[in-house]
């Protein structure tokens, strides 16, 4: 996909990774529309984008999720790429989780995902556009004392690649993005429980510059390959 002038919504922009690839792309000349939670942080994301529109939603409740995809499309006229960008991390043994928390897990890293996906599905349609989701390397490799994080990661991944499947002959693109463990302070943001020992970080620019790579070019995911330790787009 050309980027410029393509009509970008990024959901998840007040977060690290979102903010990062709102930045990326409107530097490469999209129209943005930003959604997040935080209106302060969605706010000065937009001032640093040339005041780019904005409006918050809460991932745990569906309407505001096809609320928030419909508004965008209203906003920009139409959507090119829809990139979900949002999502919390659980840690702990099993045997201890609440299930509460594995509950919010999997409502916020897959069920919202999927329903804001599917609210954006019918634009890209019309656009021949392209649906970027990013869920985790955890989805290749389920990890112990993140079973409920990997599970919720696991779901989305497997959804994102049989609505690639669907949606093929449709001209929509599906790009599943797995990336690695990064220093964003997701971990220090989870809704429970410390993280077990984690492997170095990737390079959060790295990985940015990846994902644009991969939307450019039509990627089908991005993953990293423990053995070589390097990022990997597979087409
Ligand atoms: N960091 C890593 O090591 C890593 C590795 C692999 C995959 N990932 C995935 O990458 C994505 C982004 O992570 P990040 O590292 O950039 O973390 P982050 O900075 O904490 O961003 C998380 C985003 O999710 C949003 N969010 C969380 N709960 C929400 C809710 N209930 N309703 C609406 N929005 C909600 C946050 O919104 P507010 O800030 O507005 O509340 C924020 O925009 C996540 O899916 C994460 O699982 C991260």
């Amino acid at each position: 996909m050309q980027l410029r002038n393509k009509n970008v919504l990024i959901v998840g922009a007040s977060g690290v990774l979102g903010g990062k690839l709102a930045h990326k792309l409107h530097e490469a000349g999209t129209r943005t529309y930003l959604a997040g939670r935080d209106r302060n942080e969605l706010a000065t994301v937009s001032e640093e984008l040339d005041g780019a529109a904005y409006s918050t939603f809460e991932a745990i409740d569906t309407d505001s999720c096809h609320r928030v995809v419909d508004t965008a499309a209203e906003s920009l006229a139409g959507l090119d790429l829809v990139l979900i960008a949002t999502g919390v991390a659980a840690f702990g043994r099993t045997a201890e989780a609440e299930d509460a928390v594995t509950e919010h897990l999997l409502t916020i890293n897959a069920l919202a995902p999927i329903v804001l996906a599917r609210a954006a599905l019918p634009h890209l349609e019309r656009s021949g556009g392209t649906l970027a989701a990013i869920s985790a390397i955890l989805a290749d490799y389920p990890t112990a004392e993140m079973a409920d994080y990997s599970a919720s990661k696991a779901a989305l991944s497997a959804w994102l690649t049989a609505t690639r499947r669907e949606m093929r002959r449709r001209g929509v693109d599906v790009f599943d993005i797995r990336p690695p463990h990064m220093e964003t302070g997701l971990v220090d943001r989870a809704l429970s429980g410390t993280p077990p020992r984690m492997p170095p970080p990737a390079d959060i620019d790295e990985v940015v510059e990846t994902i644009v790579s991969g939307i450019r070019d039509s990627a089908h995911e991005l993953r990293y390959d423990l053995e070589e330790q390097r990022l990997r787009l597979v087409f």
